[in-house]
């Protein structure tokens, strides 16, 4: 069952019922400020960080879903009713809710009025627009009540949502014509506050919320909007709110707008106050001023569609497979953007509190923007290797607004040194500049140990390379890439961390997918050293691979596939002596994607495996057998019931790790099966299964385990999305930058006849066409660049040229 449709024109998704199955989500704001926007107007704005500096209130977990939002409410005569049906739920006679490139449109229609409402965040200021148009469709004079109503925030969110001994007392804010201050704290020690503001004249206001709401009513039937008038009420601690109230006459066929505005505005520590205890409102008016008129505010959102345009321009594939142009072009590439703004810290599924960024995720999600947004994945590279340990070891996250490493978890995550080595990578071979392996970067913060990228990433290298175990594998520490397999944990009460319980550095433990991504970073770093001269490096470094690759084909294989790791007792994890638990996703997808066993078969075997094994009609499963049982030696991975999260879910996140392999070894037409699977726009007609959003991935899917199977949860932060991008981008459509140029090696199913791509890259704009006329699924018979024929399947980097064609005949 469906529940909207794609508008690929307008870059859309258009949701034709109020009623999703879960609240469908998007996304506002490309920089510093963000919002979170349901097809219900739910959700909330924070600035920078969504725990610390939250401007609006938001309750997770609650009955009704979706509590909390930027509420509007229409009185017409008897009838009270929302554009977005929430949360006063009226029978709309239409509805729809169009989400965009960094927008979203709710239109409802009532009574023969129609309200629409444009809601995005501009591209370089910090607030968010929500323009609304109200039309008179009946064929008589309407005389309206328009409530405004948001929730103020009192900043940290986990204190607004736990310390009310102090928070009730706290709140405070003052207001001046059409324009609510929020500003809660300001007197001592924020020197920052919060507006909500609206473009026309006020009726009358309200910012206590229990004034506005009733003491017992609720935002479905608030006391203010059933009396048609404000209480002009001033907070004074309790709930500080926003309310506006406009009365509106509409002829028949006429229309009026309203600019709301809700802002976050910072002042200069000694320019806080214009005169003893007044705050200083300049940066407030000034911002107001910007979008105070309706065609001040079109110019700001072609701004933002100008921006996207540009954005998504730079990979675009043009093939007979509508829903594969839709997710490449559009919601794979924006889903990307959104993890590269929110890590994994504000979704309807984290609460913005939880976590900060991850050192993995942040390094993975940027294989998948660095060709967006190369300068900023320059940055965010530096501000990554700034949080390393001069041993080489990381700390698993960092915090967005201090940039500094999370103390609280620490480190000990024996993944997380590589992917350092994995993003860098990737980032030469985008754009060249190896200028940043000079870029001087701190240990743990601490600028006076700078030393420069090259000599972090070696370090990175050198401690996995000197941390092995009894088997001469990498000690796996609290975790690898799957946080809840937790060899060294032990943890038999309940609450404890599994990631911070227990000795993390564990002597024995060894993980064989550490190993995998070894050999596949080892062999990029050992290149990387080459191409800049240092060649004697290299040569150990590969001397290294090598080592680890005999490990891992000794010790690390079980007949079929690759095992999974070495417990504490050095007994094999993923293996067909276990009981549960005889094979795992992680290792087949990487040990296959480094190129281990390519040669002598154990790559084709393993992949087979995973296909006789963990394969459903959704996705490929983790593991199996699942777990039944808790094993205490395993840790958070037994903790799950069977098909749940890491105890074989469908983890979306290492499907596309094994989509790629099955382009290492040329499968084309598995590699896209593998791909369809998860791929949420091919799912739209289940919805009522999947139930999360059909145009963004979510993290995880239920395996055939679970009483769900099928049901996804955890949409939008996830690294699925960069490694979707990347097994479609480069393995699959076969377009990978390397540090000499983009090589076109595709792997696609042999019907496949052939397909075009436009690709941004240095500068140049290559077009791409793709024939396939034998229908083979892997092999490049011949290209041409502007129609010279070319040896090879690199082109060539064009120097002096702004457009490049080039032809590539498969076969
Ligand atoms: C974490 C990732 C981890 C994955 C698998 C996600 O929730 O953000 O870092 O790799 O789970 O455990």
């Amino acid at each position: 069952m469906k529940y909207g449709y794609f508008d690929d024109a307008n870059r859309e998704y258009v949701i034709t019922t109020p009623r999703t199955p879960l609240p469908w989500i998007n996304y506002l704001g490309s920089m510093e400020f963000f919002g979170l926007f349901s097809n219900t107007a739910g959700g909330y704005d924070f600035y920078k960080d969504a725990k610390l500096l939250r401007l609006t209130r938001y309750r997770y977990n609650n009955s009704p879903y979706d509590c909390g939002g930027r509420y509007y409410y229409i009185k017409d005569g008897d009838t009270v009713w929302n554009p977005g049906w929430q949360p006063v739920q009226t029978e709309l006679d239409a509805y729809t809710c169009r989400h965009g490139m960094g927008y979203s449109v709710i239109t409802g229609k009532k009574n023969d009025l129609e309200a629409e409402l444009l809601a995005f965040v501009p591209i370089s200021d910090n607030c968010e627009i929500n323009r609304i148009k109200l039309t008179n469709l009946s064929s008589s004079k309407k005389e309206i009540d328009l409530f405004s109503y948001i929730e103020f925030c009192l900043w940290n969110a986990e204190d607004d949502s736990t310390n009310f001994q102090r928070n009730f007392s706290t709140g405070e804010v003052e207001v001046i014509g059409s324009t609510i201050y929020h500003k809660t704290e300001y007197r001592e020690r924020r020197r920052h506050y919060a507006i909500y503001t609206v473009n026309k004249e006020v009726a009358g206001f309200d910012t206590s919320r229990d004034e506005f709401v009733g003491l017992y009513n609720g935002a479905r039937n608030p006391q203010v909007v059933a009396e048609g008038k404000s209480h002009n009420s001033e907070c004074h601690g309790w709930a500080p709110i926003g309310s506006h109230h406009l009365k509106v006459s509409l002829e028949p066929g006429a229309s009026e707008t309203f600019v709301f505005l809700l802002g976050y505005v910072e002042n200069p520590k000694d320019q806080k106050f214009e005169a003893p205890n007044v705050v200083n409102k300049k940066p407030a008016i000034e911002m107001m001023s910007k979008y105070d008129t309706d065609a001040k505010v079109d110019k700001a959102f072609d701004d933002l569609k100008v921006y996207w345009d540009e954005l998504l321009s730079k990979y675009t594939v043009n093939s007979e497979d509508e829903k594969l142009n839709r997710l490449v072009n559009i919601w794979n590439q924006y889903q990307c953007m959104i993890t590269f703004n929110m890590s994994r810290s504000a979704s309807y599924f984290e609460s913005g509190m939880g976590r900060g960024m991850g050192f993995r995720d942040s390094c993975q999600d940027l294989l998948g923007f660095v060709h967006l947004v190369p300068e900023r994945a320059r940055e965010r590279i530096i501000d990554i290797a700034n949080t390393q340990f001069e041993n080489g070891s990381t700390y698993h996250q960092y915090q967005p607004l201090t940039k500094r490493g999370n103390a609280a978890i620490g480190g000990g995550f024996n993944d997380d040194p590589l992917w350092l080595i994995a993003c860098v990578c990737a980032y030469l071979r985008e754009t060249g500049d190896f200028s940043i392996l000079d870029e001087k970067c701190a240990f743990d913060n601490d600028e006076s140990k700078a030393t420069p990228l090259l000599d972090h990433l070696d370090r990175s290298f050198t401690y996995i390379a000197t941390n092995l175990g009894p088997h001469a594998l990498p000690l796996i520490g609290r975790a690898d890439w799957n946080d809840c397999l937790n060899l060294n944990c032990f943890s038999e009460e309940p609450g404890e961390s599994f990631q911070i319980t227990g000795p993390s550095e564990g002597p024995v433990a060894e993980s064989v997918f550490i190993a995998g991504l070894f050999v596949k970073y080892g062999k990029e770093y050992a290149s990387l050293l080459s191409r800049i001269g240092k060649e004697d490096r290299a040569k150990e470094v590969t001397a290294e691979v090598d080592k680890m690759v005999a490990a891992v084909e000794d010790k690390g294989w079980d007949g079929e596939w690759f095992v999974r790791a070495y417990d504490a007792y050095s007994n094999p994890v993923g293996s067909k002596v276990c009981e549960e638990g005889q094979i795992y996703i992680e290792p087949q997808g990487m040990c296959v994607m480094a190129g281990i066993g390519v040669e002598n078969g154990k790559a084709e075997k393993a992949l087979k495996s995973v296909e006789e094994k963990l394969d459903t009609k959704f996705g490929i499963t983790l593991l199996q057998p699942a777990y039944t049982k808790y094993h205490v030696e395993l840790g958070e991975i037994t903790s799950y019931p069977p098909g749940y999260k890491e105890n074989a879910g469908i983890f979306c996140h290492n499907n596309p790790w094994i989509a790629c392999a099955e382009t290492v070894v040329g499968h084309g037409n598995r590699a896209f099966e593998v791909f369809k699977k998860t791929c949420p726009i091919y799912l739209e007609e289940i919805s009522e299964i999947h139930r999360t959003e059909p145009y963004v991935y979510c993290q995880m899917v239920a395996g055939c385990d679970a009483p769900t199977f099928g049901e996804g949860k955890n949409s939008w932060l996830t690294g699925t999305a960069a490694w979707t991008f990347t097994a479609m981008s480069q393995y699959i459509l076969g377009i990978q930058p390397t540090f000499d140029g983009l090589m076109v090696n595709p792997c696609i199913p042999s019907d496949n006849k052939g397909y075009k791509i436009k690709r941004t890259y240095r500068g140049c704009d290559y077009d791409i066409e793709i024939k396939n006329p034998n229908g083979v699924e892997k092999g490049v018979a011949s290209m041409t660049v502007d129609g010279q024929a070319v040896d090879g399947n690199i082109i060539p980097i064009a120097k002096d040229k702004k457009q490049v064609s080039v032809v590539v005949t498969m076969g």
